[in-house]
C-alpha cells in the first residue's frame, strides 16, 4: 500500500508500507541511538542489510563525536544497501512528552533532510523514528514527521524531490496515512491513494 502527496512545486511525500532496506533511494535515515553502536528494530535491519562497512565508519566517527545528542544525526556509507548514505538519527525516548520529545523528534527529520540537501540528494527515506523500542505514541509521532517533511518540501529551490516514509506494519502505515490525510488544513493539495 502506498499514498502519494504531491506539493504544488512537484515535490512528493510517499507513504509506503514495507521494509526500508529494500527501497532504493539516495539516503536512508536510521532510527539509531546516541551510542551509534547498532541495536534491534530498524537499526539492526539496516546494519544487517548494509553489511560491516556501516559500523566500521561509525567506529571511526565515534571517538571524535562522543555521544550523538538526541535529535541529531550523522551520515555514513550505506554499504550494500540500495542507497549512497545512511543518516543515523538519535530519536527521543518517550517519557510522557514533557521532556522535549516533540522538538527532538522534529529535529531528527529536519537534520536528516538538511544532510540530504547538503549532499545534493534527490530522495530520502525514513522509518517511523522513536515509535518502536523508544515508545513514542504513533499518532503524535506521525503528525510531527509528516508536518516536518511537508514544511521542508515546500521550500523553493531544494534538491530533494521525493521523501519516502517506509512503514513496517499496517498499524504504523495507517497512522501516517491519517496524519497525511487529516493532519493540517493548510495543505494545498490532497494525497492520492495508489
Ligand atoms: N523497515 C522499516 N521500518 C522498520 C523496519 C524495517 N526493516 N524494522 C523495524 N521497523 C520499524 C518498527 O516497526 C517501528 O515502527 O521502525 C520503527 C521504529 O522502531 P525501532 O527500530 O524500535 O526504533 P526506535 O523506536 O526509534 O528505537 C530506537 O532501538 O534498535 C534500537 O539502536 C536503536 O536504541 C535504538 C532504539
Amino acid at each position: 500500500m502506498q499514498l502519494k502527496h504531491q506539493l504544488p512545486n512537484g515535490r512528493r511525500l510517499i507513504v509506503l508500507e514495507g521494509d526500508i532496506t529494500r527501497v532504493p533511494v539516495d539516503a536512508i535515515a536510521n532510527a539509531a541511538n546516541s551510542d551509534l553502536a547498532g541495536g534491534g528494530g530498524v537499526d539492526g535491519a539496516i546494519h544487517r542489510a548494509g553489511g560491516p562497512a556501516i559500523m566500521q565508519e561509525l567506529d571511526r566517527i565515534r571517538p571524535a563525536l562522543g555521544r550523538l545528542p538526541t535529535g541529531q544525526a550523522v551520515a555514513t556509507t550505506a554499504g550494500r544497501l540500495p542507497a549512497k548514505f545512511v543518516f543515523h538519527a538519535a530519536g527521543p525516548i518517550w517519557h510522557g512528552g514533557e521532556r522535549g520529545e516533540p522538538e527532538a523528534l522534529a529535529s531528527c527529520y529536519r537534520v536528516c533532510l538538511a544532510l540530504a540537501e547538503e549532499r545534493g540528494l534527490r530522495s530520502v527515506s525514513f522509518p517511523s523514528i522513536s515509535t518502536g523500542i523508544y515508545g513514542y505514541p504513533l499518532d503524535l509521532a506521525a503528525l510531527i514527521a509528516v508536518n516536518e517533511i511537508i514544511a521542508f518540501l515546500s521550500q523553493p529551490a531544494i534538491t530533494v524531490e521525493d521523501v519516502w516514509m517506509v512503514l513496517f506494519d499496517p498499524a504504523t502505515y495507517l497512522a501516517y496515512q491519517r496524519a497525511l490525510t487529516h493532519g493540517t488544513s493548510r495543505r494545498a493539495s490532497r494525497p492520492a491513494e495508489a
